[in-house]
């Protein structure tokens, strides 16, 4: 069922999909999208990956001042001890946050519940509201990958029933991950988190995960920042008085795509937030859509197990900054 908000018209029906949305507005005013187990997840939430460093007072700015009730983590990005303490800083109460992490794939098989447990520790919470399977690739060492896959799974499963976390997920799966997984598990990823901007915007896999009730979750909506001198999306921008990245992360949102988007910069943090009090119409939408056509996709999953060892958080390099000390 699609729902409409007030003026902002999240979640219509466009072309391509129609996005389940709840009417009722919760996390202080930030629109939500409905997973199939029923819990609501943010349309917007803050990115936090080690890449380009962590900023501890534009987190605690992020969620204090401008109200992003979503944060994407992953054990990998190395900083959940640091957003764990950013959160208690920020004076908001768990309950109104909705917390990402991902399992690395090093944690596959009998490691997941662990490590998941770890991840709570670290950001000093007792349960995530949503949790993913960070890659689907398994690592080399494991000697049957199928048989990885599904006890991988079942433990996942195991979180969930346990309530340790509320909903469950994957992320970079195409469409044949999804089918496999979907063949052997008892409860069906609620989840799955994608690169999605106006350059790139895979529509067969948005298309399978609508038809089988899991919500498509993009990442990189900025495309890291690459394609906002584009002249389509700058010429929308001026016509709203917004700025481009405003423009991708709206046009996200408008397509009932969860957007992330990660800033360093306290200015940038505030204005990736104003994306609730302008509507693209039906000419915006389809000139933006029509850049798909080129394909940018930024992150490369090739090689992703020669990556596998190096420690977590391993593109901070030195640059985290403002954390306080704590005993
Ligand atoms: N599941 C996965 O495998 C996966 C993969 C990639 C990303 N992710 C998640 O998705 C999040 C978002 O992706 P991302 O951080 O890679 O890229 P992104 O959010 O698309 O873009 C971030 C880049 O854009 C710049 N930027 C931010 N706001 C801007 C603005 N208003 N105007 C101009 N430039 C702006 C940032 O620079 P400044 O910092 O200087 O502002 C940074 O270089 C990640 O942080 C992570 O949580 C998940």
């Amino acid at each position: 069922m699609v729902r409409f908000e007030n003026e902002c018209m999240i979640g219509q029906k466009t072309d391509y999909f129609g996005p389940y949305v709840q009417p009722e507005i919760s996390y202080d005013n930030t629109p939500s999208i409905e997973l199939a187990n029923g819990v609501q997840m943010p349309l917007l939430g803050l990115g936090t990956t080690h890449s380009g460093g962590y900023y501890h007072d534009s987190v605690v700015y992020a969620i204090r001042d401008c109200k992003y009730r979503m944060i994407d983590t992953a054990k990998r990005y190395g900083v959940e001890r640091e957003l764990g303490i950013a959160i208690k800083m920020s004076g908001v109460q768990r309950e109104q946050l909705f917390l990402n992490s991902k399992l690395w794939p090093v944690d596959f098989g009998s490691s997941v519940y662990d490590a998941c447990l770890k991840s709570c520790k670290r950001l000093g919470t007792e349960y995530l509201d949503l949790y993913m399977s960070h890659f689907p690739e398994v690592p080399t060492w494991f000697v049957d990958a199928k048989e990885t896959r599904e006890e991988t799974w079942r433990q996942m499963e195991l979180l969930y029933d346990d309530g340790i976390i509320r909903s469950i997920g994957v992320s970079n799966y195409t469409k044949k991950d999804l089918e496999d997984i979907l063949e052997f598990c008892s409860v069906r990823p609620h989840v799955n988190q994608f690169e999605y901007h106006p350059c790139y915007n895979p529509e067969e896999l948005i298309n399978f995960c609508h038809d089988e009730d899991i919500v498509f979750m993009g990442y990189c909506p900025l495309a890291k920042g690459k394609i906002l001198d584009e002249e389509v999306i700058k010429a929308v921008a001026e016509k709203h008085y917004k700025t481009p990245a405003q423009v991708c992360i709206r046009y996200s949102i408008q397509n009932g795509v969860p957007a992330i988007p990660k800033s360093r910069q306290q200015s940038r943090i505030l204005e990736n937030s104003q994306v609730f009090d302008f509507h693209l119409d039906e000419e915006d939408m389809h000139s933006l859509r029509k850049l798909n056509s080129m394909q940018r996709k930024i992150i490369n999953t090739d090689g992703i197990q020669e990556k596998l060892f190096l420690p977590d958080g391993y593109k901070l390099q030195g640059q985290v900054f403002g954390v306080p000390q704590v005993s």
